[in-house]
């Protein structure tokens, strides 16, 4: 082994799937549990992990099956995803003791990960959290969905949802940067719709907390909307449905109204008919081999300030399923992350 682990204690504490969600996900249906630090075997490196992000889609991942590609969380199992760290260990050519890893063994506070599935992150590039927002997934999502999904075009009124989330703070300020005319978000609440406006440059925000969001986009875009860009489905997607003008384009990236609740789907679908629309999906793992382009354009939209992030931190291991459960209920602007002490 290169290096050694003598400034650590010896244990590990993890967060593991106690029960699947009957209804809503609840704090019951996660467990804490204290294990042994583990050894990485050959061509693996033991991480410390100081910071893990908590997503929406895990949400799919604790019932007993989805149709999402990744593996189900295992009952008494610790559950996975996103993480940054620092390498302790060492048993991998290439990755040293000391190096920044981002990878996809979250929800422990020590991992030991294949060389092979890490990425060492430039953290003199930015600050290693970044990489798990507008430089990780959060970013390239938004990136995709605007570059190739449906590429914003100049002059193009917008329309975002969850718009002072993760996903869509990035996004609204991407489809400026790449010249649209006009962008809208649409946020839960009169103090997110006011942080749209002045901490991310949206033109216009809707309070979809406050109903009739039709009108309130009516009123915002008086003739319509050419891109839309759907984190929430549902009513929202329904409502930018009826806003596209003719040839007016969709980038579908999630449906979180939906994720906890049974929710219809657009009753207006014959409009894409007559409108010629386009509604597309993204999936970011498709752009996974981007990430370095990607990195390079939005670290340096960061450094000039032209693409401001936020993120709401909760501290602790223990604290993760409050965390992750607060992003599905709306408690985070920006990116929410767990600080790993
Ligand atoms: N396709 C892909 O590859 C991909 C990749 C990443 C993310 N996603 C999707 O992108 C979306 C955003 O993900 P994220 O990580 O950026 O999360 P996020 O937007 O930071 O957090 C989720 C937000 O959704 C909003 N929300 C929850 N329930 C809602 C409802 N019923 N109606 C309207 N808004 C609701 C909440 O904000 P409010 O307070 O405003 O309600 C909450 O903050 C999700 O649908 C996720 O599944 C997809």
């Amino acid at each position: 082994m290169i290096g050694t682990v003598g400034d650590m204690t010896n244990r590990n504490r993890e967060i593991r799937l106690a029960s699947r969600p009957s209804g809503p996900a609840r704090t019951e249906n996660f467990a804490l549990a204290e294990t042994e630090i583990p050894e990485p075997g050959a061509g693996q490196i033991l991480v410390r992990n100081t910071w893990m992000s908590v997503d929406p889609f895990m949400r799919g991942l604790m019932d007993a099956e989805s149709d999402f590609f990744l593996p189900q969380y295992e009952i008494g199992q610790p559950l996975y995803g996103g993480a940054v760290g620092e390498v302790v260990a060492s048993r991998a050519d290439g990755v040293p003791v000391g190096a920044t890893v981002s990878h996809f063994l979250g929800w422990r506070e020590y991992a030991v990960v294949d060389a092979a599935e890490a990425t060492v992150i430039d953290t003199g590039l930015a600050p290693a959290n970044a990489y798990l927002g507008p430089l990780g997934t959060t970013g390239l999502t938004a990136w995709a969905a605007l570059t190739d999904v449906a590429p914003v075009r100049e002059g193009d009124v917008v329309f975002v949802s969850a718009a002072a989330g993760a996903v869509g703070s990035i996004a609204g300020q991407i489809a400026r940067r790449l010249g649209a005319a006009k962008v809208i978000g649409s946020a839960g609440g009169p103090d997110k719709a006011k942080r749209l406006v002045h901490d991310f440059g949206f033109d216009a925000a809707l309070d979809y907390k406050r109903g009739d969001l039709a009108g309130q986009l009516a009123a915002a875009a008086p003739d319509g909307i050419d891109l839309y860009v759907d984190n929430v489905g549902g009513d929202h997607l329904e409502a930018a449905i009826d806003a596209m003008r003719t040839g007016g384009r969709a980038a579908l990236i999630g449906s979180i109204s939906g994720y906890e609740a049974d929710v219809p789907g657009p009753r207006n679908l014959e409009r894409i008919v007559l409108r010629q629309l386009t509604l597309r999906g993204v999936q970011v793992s498709a752009y996974f081999d981007r990430f370095p382009e990607f990195i390079a354009q939005a670290a340096g939209w960061l450094a000039d300030g032209s693409l401001r992030s936020a993120e709401t931190v909760v501290e602790g291991i223990e604290q993760a399923p409050a965390a992750f459960l607060g992003v599905l209920s709306g408690a985070n602007t920006g990116k929410m992350l767990v600080r790993l002490p």
